[in-house]
């Protein structure tokens, strides 16, 4: 991209006018639930995020009237203290539209990546791009970090259906495409004019090619793989205008990407001459070595240029002046940071006074959810579906027939639109909260009705008059990054209800058309096997609408509308991810990338022939959860360390917690944890919320096989956690904890036990989980089954730690340890 020559001037004698303090304030971005506006005026911080639960006052139900107000504040803030030395300098506000501005009620909720790639439509991206630019504007903000251009290789990662397609030029035509719609075409007028938004490209380098797709952890491609794969969107992305690179929480063989300084300066910036910024992941510094939640430059050094400081900013301020003053950070890579992000502060006009006035002016809430937003959506929705299946040529249905929509998942708006929804997790969500959206169901009554045929919504099936067709809509429920991650491409336990009641209606001799919500290809061929229609459908958003334009005929005799979804992903022929080789050809695939049919029955006899094999490929794990084995932290579990200022999770071989009071070290294939002893802290499995009950019921323990390597100076407890109450913040070691219905919390004194065991003697340790019924505790809602406090010095590692049923016998009566919780 060529720069303009006066821009140019203006940022440098900008930059030449500021004090050091102005300087380091431009490098901090900090997050609205930490921080005041009356902040950013005083540290002249240059930017602020919405964090993925972060809103007006602490409500993600705000109202977008509330955002515009907030966004006000704080873009006011930031050009208070303007004197003619120290002209002030306007924030950046960014948020996670990913798919739309979903975040904000009432908003067009757009498919999610996955969905949009399978439409193969750059055009249709690009319109979709500008849709959102328009609905983030609208509420005063700058700027998305989006897209994603992630390359995933492995659909067990939890954030595959951010990614647009496992193959690098899809993703870059979709990602330029994407950046034209946002940003506007660079070198035209339009590119970041009024109601555009500054984009991000993500997460560089490498976040799709992690080992197992665990979200975060290395990436230990080949260079070769690293470039062609994984590095391609983002040669795309750099001439289409791409003025901010998110780099990405992952490593790349061992080192963290956020201090990869050979790619984050040397390749992005000199070679490939990118003249924007970088801007660092949520905390990323607390996962550097060497590093603390409050201290690191060794990521500016690397090539970093903002710090995603959410909670932590004050404190990387601090240091961050104080390296500096102490001649620890060459001032010439400060003032070249401060003028990345000067630069494109210019360049998206935000020192343009004119488009300040137009976004005063403009406020054009009517943006949000237009209907025009919509009926793109919607469109968007019918291109996106991949017809996997259609025997007989059942589809199109006629819509004058009586139809039975069935499935967990027909009416519930919350589950087409998937993570980064409202919340970060998207998974608290309920009709209500989506305004003038439409669910699947919706649509197929407005489709039938329309025609004067009979809709009967039974969610488990039970019909009370027998249809012509069902139609089951059913798939996965939302999930955001490491914690939609999966050890297999199985469908989740409820999946078995669903497959129940496509039995029964294939008893009954009743066509069915499946319906698949998913954020990525899982393992479905014994679903595939039991209906007569099959419809990967993505995560579709708000337009449920969408499905039943591609599922019914018109009602007027013309020409059914053609599935043109294409998969830009390979749907694998076992519950095991398809397999890249050198040469990027994949294998074990069941339907390969490219693959959709088209309603013509030579297509639909393509399908009907030898059903497909119901044997998932992958040993059927007995045991309810698997936190730990053979120096493998098992998904969706992840391993958190945490102490009075929070916790981080382990995504490398060692991990201090925020204060270092407790280290988690992997050394295969051990868990190595030692409490330094200045102070309590904890190690927590922790994983998604699930119920407990049954398995409690059938003996099920929490069992780990450890030793102690220095005996406990204080005491231990291990117990449980649950999920807090909704909008309750992060469990933080030293508060009570999430307390399973209890006051006291759900945990045993384990002190004795750890003290008794010879240090270095391996030992084995059953817990039952009714004995955390004894205390009271609740087990409905339990998401870490396993949290470690200590508060003095101790260290053990951990060689295995799982949940496991039938350890004990109904009636058996192992004995529950005595001391009863008393708090964290
Ligand atoms: C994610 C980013 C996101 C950021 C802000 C991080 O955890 O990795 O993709 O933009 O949070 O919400
Ligand atoms: C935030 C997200 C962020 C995530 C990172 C969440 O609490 O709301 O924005 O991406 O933490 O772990």
């Amino acid at each position: 991209m060529t720069l303009d020559v006066d821009s140019e001037r203006f940022v440098t004698q900008l930059v030449a006018r500021m004090t050091l303090e102005e300087k380091i304030g431009q490098l901090i971005q900090a997050d609205i639930a930490s921080v005041s506006p009356a902040d950013v005026s005083r540290y002249h911080l240059g930017s602020v995020l919405a964090g993925g639960n972060s809103a007006p006052g602490g409500d993600v139900r705000a109202s977008a009237a509330q955002w515009l107000t907030l966004a006000d504040a704080f873009h006011a803030a930031a050009l208070a203290p303007s004197t003619p030395d120290h002209p002030a300098v306007p924030l950046l506000f960014g948020i996670d539209a990913v798919h739309g501005n979903a975040r904000i009620p009432g908003a067009t909720v757009f498919p999610h990546n996955i969905g949009l790639g399978a439409t193969h439509d750059p055009a249709l991206l690009e319109e979709i791009g500008r849709a959102s630019a328009a609905e983030v504007a609208a509420i005063g903000l700058d700027w998305t970090f989006a897209p994603t251009i992630a390359v995933a290789r492995d659909p067990r990662w939890g954030r595959t259906y951010e990614s647009y397609s496992e193959d690098p030029h899809e993703v870059a035509d979709d990602a330029t495409a994407f950046l034209y719609g946002l940003q506007g075409r660079p070198g035209t007028a339009e590119f970041l004019g009024y109601a555009r938004t500054l984009a991000s490209v993500k997460h560089f380098l490498g976040d799709g090619g992690t080992v197992r797709g665990r979200d975060q952890f290395d990436d230990r491609a080949s260079e070769q793989t690293l470039r062609d794969v994984h590095g391609s969107p983002y040669a795309a992305a750099l001439p289409a205008g791409a003025l901010v690179v998110m780099a990405s929480y992952s490593g790349w063989q061992g080192t963290k990407m956020h201090v990869e300084r050979p790619l984050l300066t040397d390749v992005l910036k000199e070679r490939w001459g990118f003249p924007g910024f970088v801007i660092g992941d949520w905390n990323a510094q607390e996962e550097i070595p060497g590093c603390t939640r409050d201290s690191c430059r060794a990521m500016l050094s690397a090539g970093i240029d903002l710090y995603m400081a959410p909670d932590s900013w004050q404190g990387l301020y601090e240091h961050l002046l104080a390296d500096a003053r102490a001649g620890k950070i060459p001032l010439a890579r400060i003032d070249d940071a401060v003028h990345r992000i000067l630069r494109v502060k210019k360049l998206a006009g935000l020192f343009d006074p004119e488009r300040r006035v137009q976004r005063a002016r403009a406020a054009p809430l009517t943006e949000l959810g237009s209907a025009a937003h919509r009926a793109l959506a919607r469109r968007a929705v019918r291109e996106s579906l991949v017809l996997l299946k259609n025997e007989h040529s059942l589809l199109p249905l006629d819509p004058r027939g009586r139809i039975l929509v069935a499935g967990a998942a027909a009416d519930d708006i919350g589950r087409q639109c998937g993570g980064w929804t409202i919340d970060w997790q998207g998974d608290h969500n309920s009709n209500a909260d989506f305004p003038g959206a439409t669910s699947i169901l919706g649509g197929i009554r407005e489709a039938v009705t329309a025609a004067g045929g009979v809709v009967e919504y039974q969610p488990d099936g039970r019909y009370t008059e027998r249809p012509s067709a069902a139609v089951v809509v059913f798939g996965e429920r939302p999930y955001a990054e490491y914690q939609g991650d999966r050890e297999t491409l199985e469908l989740t336990p409820e999946a078995a209800n669903t497959l129940a009641l496509l039995y029964r209606l294939r008893a009954a001799g009743i066509p069915v058309v499946s319906v698949f919500l998913s954020g990525r290809p899982l393992w479905v061929n014994r679903e595939l096997n039991a209906s007569t229609a099959f419809v990967a459908a993505w995560l579709p958003g708000s337009e449920g609408g969408g499905v039943a334009d591609l599922l019914f005929a018109p009602r007027d005799g013309s020409a059914p509308r053609e599935f043109t979804g294409r998969l830009g992903f390979s749907w694998p022929r076992s519950a095991r991810p398809v397999r890249f080789d050198a040469a990027g050809d994949t294998h074990g695939a069941l339907f390969p990338r490219g693959f959709g049919l088209s309603l013509s029955p030579r297509a639909a006899a393509a399908t009907t022939a030898a059903p497909f094999t119901e044997d998932p490929g992958v040993a059927s794990n007995s045991a309810a959860a698997n936190l730990f084995q053979a120096g493998h932290v098992g998904a969706p579990w992840s391993v958190f360390v945490g102490d009075a200022d929070g916790e981080v999770r382990l995504t490398g071989a060692r991990q201090p917690s925020p204060r270092g009071l407790v280290t988690a070290r992997l050394i295969a294939p051990d868990l190595r944890v030692s409490w330094s002893g200045r102070a309590g802290g904890s190690l927590r499995f922790g994983g998604r919320a699930s119920d407990y009950t049954a398995l409690a019921r059938d003996g099920a323990a929490v069992v780990i096989r450890y030793r102690v390597d220095r005996p406990p100076r204080g005491s231990v407890r291990l117990g449980i956690l649950c999920e807090a109450p909704y909008g309750t913040p992060p469990a933080l070691a030293g508060e009570p904890w999430y307390r399973c219905g209890l006051r006291d919390g759900a945990s045993f004194d384990l002190t004795r036990t750890f003290r008794a065991s010879d240090p270095g003697a391996w030992n084995t340790l059953t817990l039952p989980l009714a004995c955390f019924q004894t205390t009271g505790a609740h087990l409905e809602w339990v998401d870490s089954p396993l949290t470690l406090v200590a508060d003095d010095r101790f260290s053990l590692r951990i060689s295995e730690a799982r949940v496991a049923a039938g350890e004990r016998e109904p009636g058996d009566a192992t004995p529950c340890p005595t001391a009863r919780g008393r708090g964290g």
